[in-house]
């Protein structure tokens, strides 16, 4: 990122692979790039301040960094739903539900209309009004709104945060995308509501196949409902595997010091423990492994190369030179 301040490194050596029918739980601390690693996949972080020097984002065996234009546009209308964390910010307070949903969807189908994929195929545009009325108020119903006949001519502050997240889900699934991508999308939401539309994405995975990225800072939610993990620190994917494997034998001290900063039961009145210390600045990142001056385990080595993914078991990836 190129800021007033120099230029932010901030992400280094992400490797991230997610396959079809995954539903991956991306954590790790704010500001460790969960967000800018997701968008790039969509090519959503503005460009600038954003510069991609190197590396290659593949989608569907495409480098998605060299598409631009319609293909770009239509590569998110056919096969990329997105769900942000904030369920009032996603929608315009001023335009009823419906209207948004159906804009929505005719947007998705001009992008595709644009490269051709519905050419020859033009009915009125009342017509076509029609049918995205039809699909927006279907669309409603699997996510759970009740009435939406009715409901779906209500503004957005008519609806309860919950409701609103769901709206924001019929949305991004309206093109029937492969990829969902969800940032934090029940960080704003109260926790029973927050269990109700992660139960909604997991079915989602089950009935129409949808893979997803989840990002997330609630290890639990991880825990419960995806099948991989990625664990990020400063820009960097530190350690990813089946859920199950990292949770019950974490490898990179990162992903230990996080796991044991989760407070259960157990623990004492102030005993709460965390990882000491913080991120460091992404203007002038240590050299090395990022993490290395607050880990325990901190060897000379660290501090001069970038220690690469190594497998511990299968699937199971971490960076750190512990497992070297
Ligand atoms: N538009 C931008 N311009 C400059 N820097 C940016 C921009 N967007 C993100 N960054 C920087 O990129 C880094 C990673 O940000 P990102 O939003 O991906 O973090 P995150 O892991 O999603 O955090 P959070 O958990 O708080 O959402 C931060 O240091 C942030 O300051
Ligand atoms: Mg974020």
């Amino acid at each position: 990122m190129v800021t007033f301040d120099g230029v932010s490194k901030v992400l280094n050596g992400v490797n991230l692979t997610i396959n079809k029918g995954d539903l991956l739980g991306l954590v790790g601390e704010t500001g460790c790039g969960k967000s800018v690693t997701a968008m790039t996949i969509p090519r959503l972080v503005p460009q600038p301040p954003a510069r991609y020097t190197r590396g290659e984002v593949l989608f569907r065996g495409e480098n998605v960094l060299n598409k631009q234009g319609d293909t770009l546009r239509e590569m998110r209308a056919q096969h990329i739903g997105i769900v942000f964390q904030d369920p009032m910010t996603g929608l315009n307070p001023v335009f009823t539900v419906e209207q948004q949903m159906v804009d929505a969807i005719l947007s998705r189908q001009n992008a595709l209309s644009a490269t051709g994929f519905f050419r020859g195929w033009m009915p009125s545009n009342r017509q076509v009004r029609k049918q995205a009325q039809e699909r927006a108020i279907q669309l409603l119903r699997r996510v759970g709104i009740p009435e939406p006949e009715k409901r779906i001519h209500a503004y957005p502050h008519e609806y309860s945060g919950g409701m609103r997240q769901r709206v924001l889900i019929a949305m991004a699934i309206s093109g029937r995308p492969e990829l969902l991508i969800a940032d934090e999308p029940t960080t704003a939401l109260d926790v029973s509501v927050q269990a109700q539309i992660l139960r909604l994405i997991a079915e989602l995975v089950r009935e129409i196949g949808l893979t997803v990225l989840l990002i997330t800072h609630n290890i639990g939610v991880v825990a419960q409902l995806c099948n991989r993990i990625a664990v990020m620190y400063a820009g960097n994917v530190v350690e990813s595997g089946l859920t199950a494997d990292v949770l019950r034998s974490p490898k990179h001290p990162y992903t230990q010091g996080l796991l044991k900063a989760i407070p259960d039961e157990s623990i004492e009145r102030g005993e709460l423990v965390g990882v000491a210390g913080s991120v460091p600045s992404l203007l002038n990142p240590p050299p090395g492994c990022r993490f290395a001056p607050r880990c325990a385990h901190a060897r000379e080595k660290c501090t001069t190369a970038f220690p690469p993914a190594r497998t511990v078991e299968a699937g199971h990836d971490v960076s750190c030179v512990l497992y070297e």
